[in-house]
């Protein structure tokens, strides 16, 4: 059954294919504000540590949340924005410089997109591909801080710009899943970049923030400073390997795992009593066993440790620890672990939250106000509001996008 529409609305869905499940959000756009008609949700089985690595698996997933979604919505879902992570990803500040000849000296849109290319002229490896071009800031004539220079005059024109490489072979596994459900990818979003738009208020992108999208298999950080994005990286480390770790350390199943971790699980020891004990199943027998939940928290706190360190050494090899007052923001599932703020603050000396949704969200706001969801609603907040340039669904493309692209240069120059 079609639904009615009203002037310029129009559905946006966000998939957010992540280690542990695959979240598929369907919005109705009506200008800026977003509201979420359907999702769908199913676990994840074709994915290690944020990379498909079974096509079968990966794609019934993925059929599985958006049928749920598709149904809920009452659409038929053709076109989706879809998140990306894994160790393969890198980001990379550059810059390009073009000298402005042209009569008059006025800055044109084809300039702008001259002084791209020249910081996009990097060396890039065969295996590796452009996801995103963002421009961070425009200089003209040496003045910094302009975000669209279009129309104003000057000889000298500079672009800072933040690019984001993946392996070809993840981002066209990752594609391949999602035509095969005969739907089109409108843009490979880098899956930290999602979750910041979808927890960062302005004003901490502006001061400078750290965020942490801890989630089942990676751990996406994502630096912001002067409202713009600084840094990017995937570590193949989160939720899972702790979910192992109790595994091994209380000898004891990954599903029974998974519950105490969440049920009982805290990385503050000290606020657990000494005598407290927990009744797990044990491994291969039906049987029950007793066991400290003090244990428990030392085996959680020593790998969030971790996963913290790891990320804390990736901000502070980038040079970038000392720009970040607006401090820690945790999400992603992981961020629901009891106490992991407190341990972060305490830790790092920086102050620490945990992400919440913004504004401008609507609908099904209780269900998908948990962190879990951060990234898919990241996504359709990508689709409605970003700016980016190089929309990486082209390289996927083949003939039809070519002529497309060649059509618009012709027609708009553009
Ligand atoms: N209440 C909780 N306490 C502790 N951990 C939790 C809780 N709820 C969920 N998690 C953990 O969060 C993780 C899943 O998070 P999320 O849904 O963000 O991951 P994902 O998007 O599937 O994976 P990734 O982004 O790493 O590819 C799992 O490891 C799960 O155990
Ligand atoms: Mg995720």
């Amino acid at each position: 059954m079609a639904r009615r529409r009203r002037g310029r609305e129009r559905i946006v869905v966000g998939l957010d294919v992540g280690t542990t499940k695959v979240a598929c959000l369907v919005a109705n756009v009506f200008d800026s504000e977003i509201e979420i008609i359907g999702m769908g949700t199913a676990p994840s089985r074709g994915l290690d540590k944020g990379v498909v690595v079974d096509i079968g698996r990966t794609i019934q997933s993925i059929r599985k949340a958006v049928e749920e979604a598709e149904n809920m919505a009452d659409v038929k879902i053709r076109s989706v924005y879809v998140g990306i992570a894994g160790q393969h990803i890198r980001s990379i500040n550059t810059t390009g410089t073009v000298a402005i000849t042209h009569p008059g000296r006025v800055i044109k849109r084809s300039d702008i997109r001259r002084v791209i290319e020249a910081a996009k002229a990097i060396p890039i490896p065969p295996d590796m591909q452009l996801i995103h071009v963002i421009p961070r800031q425009y200089k003209v004539d040496g003045q910094e801080g302009i975000t669209d220079p279009e129309g104003m005059t000057g000889t000298r024109l500079e672009a800072d710009v933040h690019l984001v490489l993946g392996s070809v072979t993840a981002v066209r596994n990752l594609i391949r899943c999602i035509k095969y459900l005969r739907i089109d990818v409108k843009q490979i979003v880098l899956q930290p970049l999602a979750s910041s738009l979808a927890v960062l208020s302005s004003a901490e992108k502006e001061l400078g923030v750290v965020l942490l999208d801890i989630g089942g298999g990676t751990t996406d950080i994502s630096i912001y400073k002067g409202g713009d994005i600084w840094f990017s990286r995937v570590i193949p480390v989160a939720g899972q390997h702790i979910t192992n770790d109790i595994t091994v350390g209380l000898q004891t199943p990954i599903e029974e795992a998974e519950r105490i971790k969440k049920e009982y699980g805290t990385c503050l020891v000290d606020s657990v009593d000494d005598n407290e004990k927990i009744e797990i199943a044990t491994i291969g027998g039906d049987g029950t066993k007793l066991v400290s939940r003090k244990r428990l928290a030392k085996i959680i706190e020593a790998r969030v440790e971790e996963i913290l360190d790891l990320a804390m050494e990736e901000v502070e090899n980038a040079g970038y620890k000392d720009i970040v007052p607006g401090g820690l923001v945790i999400t992603g599932g992981t961020a629901l672990l009891d106490g992991i703020v407190e341990f972060a603050q305490a830790r790092y000396g920086l102050p620490a939250r945990r992400g919440q949704i913004p504004q401008g969200i609507h609908g099904l706001r209780d269900i998908v106000e948990s962190p879990i969801y951060a990234t898919a609603i990241g996504l359709l907040k990508y689709a409605v509001e970003f700016k980016d340039l190089e929309p990486s669904r082209e390289s996927e493309g083949g003939w039809f996008n070519t002529v497309l692209k060649w059509l618009r240069a012709i027609l708009w120059g553009g």
